[in-house]
C-alpha cells in the first residue's frame, strides 16, 4: 500500500526490498527513455511497424522525455521505480487530460527483467494515491493496445473497465486499435496487495548508457 504525501523528488512513496518509488527528477530523462524504448520494442512488436520499432527509437524516446522532464506541462507527474543504481519502470500521468474521466496514465513501463514483481501495481497505486490526494473524486483512465492482452489482463485484475475501442495514431505513422480502461473510482487499484520484492530469477543488470545498444526482440 502506498501513502499519498508524494510530491516529485520528495522522499520514496513505496519501498519494498531492493526498490523504491519516487518522483522522477529530469536527470532521469535518459534512463527512463531507454527502459522505454526497450520495452515498445519488446511488447509492440507486431502492433507498430517493424521499421519504426527497428529503427532509432531511443533518439526519438529521448528527445520526447527530455522536453517532459526539462519543460513538463503543468498537469504532468512522473514516478519511477529503481533501485540504488537501475531505473526499472516508470508511470506519466497529465491530469487535465480529459476532466470528465480523470487522470489520465500515458505511459506505464516495467523493465522486462523485473515485471511479475509488483512494480507495475505499486506505481499505479502511486499515481492512484496521488489522484485520491490532488484530485479527489476523480477517477484514471487510459488506452490499452487491443493486441495487448497481458496488460489488458493486469488493468482488469486492479478493477479497469474497458468502456470504448477506437483507431489511434502512433509515433511509426501507422494506427491501430485501441481500447478505453477506466477506473471511475481508484480504490480497487489502492486495496489491491502486490509481492514487494523482486521475483526470483530477476538481477536487474546495470542500466545502459547514452552509446549503449538497447535490446530488441
Ligand atoms: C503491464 C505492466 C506495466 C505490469 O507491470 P508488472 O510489474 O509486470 O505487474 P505486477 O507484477 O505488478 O502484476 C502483474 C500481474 O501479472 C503477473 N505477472 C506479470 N508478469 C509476470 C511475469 N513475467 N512473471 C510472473 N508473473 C507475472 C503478476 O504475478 C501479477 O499477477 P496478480 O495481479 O494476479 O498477482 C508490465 O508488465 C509492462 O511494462 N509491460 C510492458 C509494457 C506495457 O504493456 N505497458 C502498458 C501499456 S498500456
Amino acid at each position: 500500500m502506498v501513502t499519498a504525501d508524494q510530491k516529485d523528488g520528495s522522499p520514496p512513496v513505496a519501498a519494498a526490498a531492493g526498490w523504491a518509488i519516487r518522483g522522477a527528477l529530469p536527470v532521469d530523462a535518459e534512463a527512463i527513455a531507454l527502459v522505454h524504448a526497450d520495452s515498445w520494442r519488446r511488447t509492440y512488436r507486431g502492433m507498430m511497424s517493424d521499421t519504426y520499432l527497428d529503427g532509432d527509437v531511443v533518439s526519438e524516446r529521448l528527445s520526447v522525455w527530455r522536453q517532459r522532464m526539462t519543460a513538463p506541462r503543468g498537469d504532468q507527474r512522473v514516478w519511477i521505480a529503481s533501485t540504488a543504481s537501475d531505473l526499472l519502470g516508470f508511470i506519466c500521468v497529465f491530469a487535465d487530460e480529459d476532466p470528465r474521466r480523470g487522470v489520465y496514465v500515458e505511459n506505464l513501463h516495467v523493465r522486462h527483467d523485473a515485471q511479475g514483481s509488483g512494480l507495475g501495481t505499486a506505481l499505479l497505486q502511486t499515481a492512484a494515491a496521488w489522484t485520491n490526494a490532488e484530485q479527489p473524486r476523480k477517477g484514471l483512465w487510459l488506452w490499452v493496445m487491443e493486441a495487448n492482452h497481458s496488460a489488458r489482463r493486469f488493468y482488469q485484475r486492479l478493477g479497469g473497465v474497458e468502456t470504448d475501442r477506437t483507431m489511434l495514431g502512433d509515433p511509426a505513422g501507422g494506427s491501430a486499435p485501441n481500447l478505453r480502461c477506466c477506473w471511475p473510482d481508484v480504490q480497487p487499484i489502492l486495496d489491491k496487495d502486490h509481492p514487494g520484492e523482486l521475483r526470483p530469477g530477476c538481477h536487474p543488470q546495470p542500466s545502459e548508457g547514452m552509446g549503449g545498444h538497447v535490446r530488441g526482440n
